[in-house]
């Protein structure tokens, strides 16, 4: 199950992503906001993370109106890694290198149709492992309050 949520800004984006993954059969649950009156972008980013932390669902993709703002949020909740992204490279190279488990979207900075290219290929690849898991360890560390030079 991937967890959805968004700011007022990333409402409107929300919605098209809900419409995508319903057409793609892919299971979500949406924590809000559900109308694009004002809705703190941190908020939603709570709410959706726990949810990823919880192990309920496998990853959360938030949109606000940058993308930065839900994700640095997102990023302050232990255990999730979250990726602001606009272009495609990134979206799946967060995933090969950073195992992230959360993908923020600008819906003032991307369209719809590149954001739907972005949540597919997100969802689709995997993580490489390997060396990357050394690194992704030492984020976990850092937030651990460990030194990790
Ligand atoms: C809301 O106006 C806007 O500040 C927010 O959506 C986001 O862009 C913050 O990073």
């Amino acid at each position: 199950m991937i967890v959805l949520g968004s700011d007022h800004a990333g409402y409107p984006l929300k919605e098209e992503i809900k419409v995508y993954l319903e057409e793609n059969g892919i299971e979500y649950c949406d924590v809000g906001c559900y109308s694009p009156e004002r809705y703190d972008y941190a908020k939603a980013a709570q709410k959706a993370c726990e949810k990823v932390v919880s192990g309920e669902a496998k990853k959360a993709i938030l949109c606000c109106g940058t993308g930065i703002g839900i994700s640095m949020a997102a990023n302050k909740v232990k255990g999730i890694r979250a990726a602001a992204v606009s272009d495609y490279f990134s979206a799946k190279f967060t995933r090969m290198h950073n195992d992230a488990n959360c993908l923020c979207l600008g819906a003032r900075v991307i369209g719809a149709g590149l954001a739907l290219e972005l949540v597919d290929v997100f969802l689709e690849t995997g993580f490489e492992g390997g060396r990357h898991q050394t690194r992704v360890d030492q984020i976990t560390a850092i937030e651990n309050g460990e030194k990790v030079y």
